[in-house]
């Protein structure tokens, strides 16, 4: 998915692999040395969007964001810093992303580093857009609220 924060320069996006999704909420992880952390820990706000090429809809989840570290959470920090590779844990345990390159950084433990977290974002709106039908179909759904049918 892509998830957009709004940082003082203006806006970021990036690319975020879905790891977990529960009730409303859609869960990734993420190093907490990150701009996007940084930002979302001044701003929770963040929308998350998805386009599922099989099915042609686009997915927009809009909400706030708070983090789950293993201080707080550790039965769900390990869970998922059990399913990621060798690669994806050792860049936790380099420099922070986006900092010059000095090399591959060492593998890390069985546990996760320090800078591990998760970053749960609680979903408030979702719009759909539906490109395999015709008529397009557009839907807007808020909290528990019935959809909302929309111009495509
Ligand atoms: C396919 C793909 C999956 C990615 N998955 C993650 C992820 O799960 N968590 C993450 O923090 N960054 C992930 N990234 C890297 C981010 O897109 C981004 O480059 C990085 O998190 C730094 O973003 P920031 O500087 O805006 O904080 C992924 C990138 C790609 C292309």
């Amino acid at each position: 998915m892509q998830l957009a924060s709004i940082g003082e320069q203006g806006p970021r996006l990036r690319t975020l692999t879905l790891r977990e999704h529960h009730g409303d909420t859609l869960w990734f992880t993420t190093d907490t040395r990150s701009v996007k952390a940084s930002h979302l820990a001044d701003d929770p706000r963040a929308e998350a969007c998805w386009y599922d090429l099989t099915s042609r809809v686009q997915w927009r989840f809009a909400g706030r964001v708070d983090f789950l570290t293993r201080e707080r959470h550790a039965e769900h920090c390990q869970r998922l810093w059990d399913r990621l590779d060798e690669q994806a844990r050792a860049r936790f345990n380099g420099p922070p992303p986006g900092s010059p390159w000095h090399g591959e950084p060492t593998p890390a433990g069985a546990t996760p580093t320090a800078h591990f977290a998760l970053l749960r974002l609680t979903v408030h709106n979702v719009d759909v857009l539906e490109l395999a039908c015709t008529p397009h179909r557009h839907w807007f759904y808020r909290g528990e609220q019935a959809p909302r049918r929309l111009v495509p």
